[in-house]
């Protein structure tokens, strides 16, 4: 086939984001944050004032989102991360955005797709998976560091909290948890720069190529 799909998870804060923009970048190929696709659901349905417990509202609200040009710049907010990992549990909303995000995996020449279950549960076929991890400790004190490299006030324990209670949320819910496909590739970046988790990837990558 005329498509290649590099399928990469881990818990929020990682550096998948960074990680995957790069190698799309690097190998010319279309990229999809999956992330921003139940933020974009939580954050219309939010601007709409619906309520975050409805299922078949929200389900609807998913089948509306429209995948090209999210921007996590306007969808980066706490409240929103926090209502999208609420509407992730439902299974009929992922039903709605894991058939979207199929399908944008099978354009040519090859995507990239970073999230939570695109290994395990989007796309199970992919001949390159990821999972990058780091360390609660470390996520938290990168996004306290970004936060303050942009002259924003932040609180480590606050943001420490959140990051557990996150990976909570996305680990222990029934319908696809947060978890490595057996054929992942682990990549712990806790003590490793950008660069070198790039370089990593890359090798794996140009093997499978
Ligand atoms: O990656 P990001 O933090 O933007 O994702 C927001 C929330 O969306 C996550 O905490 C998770 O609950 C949910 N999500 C998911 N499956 C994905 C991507 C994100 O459940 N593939």
């Amino acid at each position: 086939s005329t498509h290649f799909t590099i399928a990469i998870d881990g818990p929020a804060a990682a550096g998948k984001g960074t990680l995957s923009r790069r190698i799309a970048e690097t190998y010319g190929f279309h990229h999809l944050d999956t992330g921003l696709t139940y933020r974009a659901t939580a954050k219309a349905l939010l601007d709409a004032g619906l309520t975050l417990d409805d299922e078949a509202v929200a389900e609807k609200m998913a089948r509306q989102v429209e995948l090209v040009g999210l921007d996590r710049n306007i969808l980066s907010k706490h409240e929103i991360g926090e209502a999208a990992s609420k509407i992730a549990v439902m299974p009929a909303v992922r039903r709605a955005l894991v058939e979207a995000q199929r399908r944008f995996s099978k354009k040519a020449p090859g995507t990239v797709l970073d999230g939570r279950d695109i290994g395990t549960v989007v796309c199970p076929a992919a001949p390159v998976k990821l999972y990058v991890t780091a360390s609660p400790e470390v996520r938290a004190k990168r996004r306290y560091d970004e936060i303050r490299g942009k002259g924003g006030v932040a609180d480590f324990d606050a943001i420490f909290d959140d990051v557990k209670r996150r990976d909570e949320r996305d680990m222990g819910r029934a319908d696809s948890p947060l978890k490595p496909a057996e054929d992942a590739h682990l990549l712990d970046t806790s003590e490793m720069s950008i660069e070198a988790a790039f370089q990593a990837a890359k090798s794996i990558i140009d093997a499978a190529l």
